[in-house]
């Protein structure tokens, strides 16, 4: 039954009260067929539930203003992939790969894994973690699933996953959980930038497998002010920027190859489009204008160990006035902020050449 005039303003009014993103997508079209996500905890959505690894989520408070409760999301609630899927029209979540099953996939898959690097080897003291490499081998599955569903369909099938939307942010664990572990044979061999361009290398040779399994729209996350984050700084001397310096200058080393990485990929690939998302310019905004008064401390009392929420532990209640959930994670209201900066720039310092809404339209 269609609902009424009056129920319909109703549950506008409502909805106001409760969730506005919903209300904007009731309506909203889908505008690419599928959406697949590689990544890091930024990212992970609930593959790392089942592992063995330090990385994992799935337990209170995590997930505390999740309407699926926990779920392996490293967040108070909504991470950045799930906002892209509302600004993108999506009516559900993607799901993660380790729980996706039967014609879910054909949405969209989710394999960004807690700890996970560029390199294979990052994040190996947090335990297991499905690295990049392991993530597009993951995708290959996928892909061949999807293929085999649409055997009959001999129009959908050769440009499908072309028509897709593949969003990789990935670089922060070979950072933090690789170059910048204290007394590591990786930093006393390599300087900064040859570090950077060793996984400029990698990164390079992954994105062009993606590309040969499909991809043809994909947008890349550059990497964070590392250096600002709560659990660095603890660990860290601080400069007076209130940051460690010499870890986001090492950082934007990396970021800085990102944009000529993707012309390069673009000018080699036949037919693919790729976006830099310039987490740096989009994190440059002024926190108060979202109403974020604490920059600097966790919402949730943190393990000194790994900068996760101590279990079961209450965290604050006045979670929109923080950046940071735990001592490494943003909060919800930060990651659908950064998700909107990423889909629809502020700045033309957010995304190169284009933004995701753009991106997809191409
Ligand atoms: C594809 O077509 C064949 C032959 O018409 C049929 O037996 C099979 O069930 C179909 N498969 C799917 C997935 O629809
Ligand atoms: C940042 O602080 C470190 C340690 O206190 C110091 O060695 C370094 O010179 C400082 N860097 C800058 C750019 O001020
Ligand atoms: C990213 O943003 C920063 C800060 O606004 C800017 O300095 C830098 O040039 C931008 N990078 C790209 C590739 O646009
Ligand atoms: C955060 O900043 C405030 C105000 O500058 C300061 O009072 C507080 O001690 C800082 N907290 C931490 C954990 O550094
Ligand atoms: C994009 O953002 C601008 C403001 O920055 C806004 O006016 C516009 O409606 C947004 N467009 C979409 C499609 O969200």
């Amino acid at each position: 039954m269609a609902p009424s005039a009056t129920n319909l303003i109703l549950l506008i009014i409502l909805s106001i009260f409760i969730n506005i993103p919903q209300i904007l997508n009731i309506h909203a079209q889908q505008q690419v067929p599928c959406l697949f996500f590689f990544g890091d905890s930024i990212s992970d959505n609930g593959n790392n539930n089942a592992l063995t690894t330090l990385a994992k989520s799935n337990y209170p408070p995590y997930g505390i203003d999740f309407p699926d409760g926990l779920t392996g999301r490293f967040s108070n609630g909504e991470i950045v992939p799930d906002a892209l899927a509302k600004f993108l029209g999506f009516a559900n979540p993607i799901p993660p790969f380790a729980a996706a099953r039967g014609s879910d996939i054909l949405k969209g898959v989710n394999y960004a894994s807690g700890g996970a690097g560029i390199l294979d080897e990052s994040g190996i003291q947090l335990g297991s973690r499905i690295s990049m490499s392991r993530q597009l081998l993951n995708h290959q599955i996928t892909v061949r699933r999807i293929q085999n569903m649409m055997r009959n369909q001999t129009t959908e099938k050769n440009n499908y996953v072309g028509r897709c939307l593949y969003v990789v942010n990935i670089g922060s664990n070979d950072y933090i959980n690789n170059y910048f572990v204290p007394n590591t044979q990786t930093r006393r061999l390599q300087t900064p930038d040859s570090f950077a361009e060793t996984l400029i290398q990698k990164f390079s040779q992954q994105l062009r497998t993606l590309y040969n399994s499909g991809a043809r729209k994909i947008a890349v996350f550059g990497v964070g002010l590392l250096g600002c984050i709560p659990q660095v700084i603890a660990n860290n001397p601080t400069n007076a920027s209130g940051c460690v310096d010499f870890i986001n200058n090492a950082v934007q080393l990396f970021n800085n190859k990102v944009k000529p990485l993707v012309d390069n990929l673009k000018s080699d690939l036949n037919g693919a489009q790729f976006t830099y998302i310039n987490i740096t310019s989009i994190s440059s905004a002024d926190p108060s204008v979202l109403g974020i008064r604490v920059v600097n401390a966790s919402c949730c009392p943190v393990s000194r160990q790994t900068g996760q929420c101590i279990p079961n532990r209450n965290p604050c209640s006045n979670r929109n006035e923080y950046i940071f959930w735990d001592n490494v994670h943003p909060t919800e209201i930060v990651n659908i902020a950064m998700a909107s900066r990423a889909y629809n720039a502020t700045l033309p310092s957010d995304a190169y050449p284009v933004d995701i809404r753009r991106l997809v339209q191409q």
